[in-house]
């Protein structure tokens, strides 16, 4: 296999597992645009070291894109840039947790993350979720038992599940971590990515004044995942802990170069046209998976529709364990991400997530397709 990729798809399988923006909707010529823009000030300061909470002119073209997208009043003092949210998530636990502290999570959760908790070896305690995402009453009985270091959550079309919490859920969310002192970590990627139905609650950023939330955003699902680049919202006092970390003063502000390219996108306006060509495409990407899998499937899986995102959370009718008909599928050219991986306890095994981004209509189709033949053999 090739060694350009994270995760190379050989030609002959259709992997509605991958959870990529497709390769059709990366914007070279969207970035060509911004990189001459940017290239052009005649600025030298993207190639200095830089500020180490990111380039003032860039969080404010940041917080008016995000003032747009989130409808609350967003200070640039209430922004810092990161590598995206995996490196986020990685600061914050280096510096917010020791070895051994607890972190919640839901059930089931990003797997990716809990990679990243067990690097700094925390030890996850996954909190149940309804259709609605995390139980509240699930947590404040889990914290009659001890508190976390964090409690990490994805509040808007969950990876994997596609559920989203309701405004009085984030709140209550806020309320506890408060009153109990611990921090919310709110992964608010697929926030912006709202294409059905009804629009999701405010996002946990508007909560970021209670101290107790610091949210997290990335310009991988809007823009290009290979920017590496994205943001935390906290309160001033947060962020200065962040950007007084050893790794900042020794590097300077993350990725000063590509948040430049970025700010002219957003400037020029390239980055709100490119999200509104998003939401058409992934759309209409949903709806030809939803019809083949209803179509071919009906009977044999069990899912919930989700409001935006990337991903159908789909549970086998008959029970049976995802994992084990991998062969199967391989087989028959298809793959997907068994259920386990989201599970910080090794359970999830009915259940299976699909990507509708990845792949266009017709690749959708022919996957499912495939898949059908792989389940129906029993
Ligand atoms: C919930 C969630 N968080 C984080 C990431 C990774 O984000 P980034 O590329 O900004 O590190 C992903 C990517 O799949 C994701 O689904």
């Amino acid at each position: 296999m090739d060694q350009i990729l994270q995760s190379p798809i050989p030609p002959h399988l259709i992997d509605l597992g991958v959870g990529n923006p497709g390769p059709d909707l990366l914007p070279l010529d969207l970035l060509r645009e911004a990189a001459s823009h940017a290239l052009a000030q005649g600025d030298t300061a993207p190639l200095q070291y830089g500020y180490e909470q990111g380039d003032i002119r860039f969080r404010q073209a940041l917080a008016a894109f995000l003032e747009g997208q989130y409808h609350l009043k967003t200070d640039p003092g209430q922004l810092f840039v990161s590598n995206g949210v995996s490196q986020a998530l990685d600061l914050i636990c280096t510096l917010h947790t020791q070895p051994g502290d607890v972190v919640f999570v839901e059930e089931p959760t990003y797997f990716l993350a809990l990679r990243i908790f067990a690097d700094h070896r925390l030890q996850v305690v996954g909190l149940p979720t309804d259709e609605h995402g995390l139980v509240v009453e699930a947590l404040e009985e889990a914290l009659r038992h001890g508190r976390p270091a964090l409690l990490y959550t994805v509040p808007t079309h969950q990876n994997p599940s596609g559920a989203t919490l309701p405004a009085e859920r984030r709140r209550r969310l806020a309320e506890l971590a408060q009153a109990h002192g611990f921090l919310v970590v709110a992964d608010e990627v697929y926030h912006c990515l709202t294409f059905g139905g009804d629009a999701p609650p405010p996002p946990m950023a508007g909560l970021v004044d209670t101290g107790a939330v610091l949210s997290l955003g990335s310009f991988s699902k809007i823009l290009a995942p290979g920017l590496r680049l994205g943001w935390i919202q906290g309160r001033a006092d947060r962020l200065r802990t962040l950007a007084q970390s050893g790794l900042l003063d020794s590097g300077g502000g993350l990725n000063p170069f590509t948040a430049a390219i970025v700010r002219s996108a957003l400037a020029l306006g390239l980055q709100d046209r490119h999200l509104a060509r998003l939401r058409r495409v992934y759309a209409a990407r949903l709806d030809a998976l939803d019809t083949a899998l209803q179509q071919r499937l009906g009977d044999r899986l069990r899912y919930r529709r989700p409001g935006g995102g990337f991903f159908v959370w789909a549970r086998l009718a008959d029970g049976r364990d995802a994992e084990g008909l991998m062969p199967k599928a391989l087989a028959h050219g298809v793959s997907f991400r068994p259920g386990v991986r989201f599970s910080s306890r090794s359970g999830l095994r009915d259940a299976m997530r699909l990507c509708f981004a990845y792949y266009d209509e017709e690749g959708l189709r022919e996957g499912v397709d495939r898949l059908a033949r792989a389940l129906g053999e029993g």
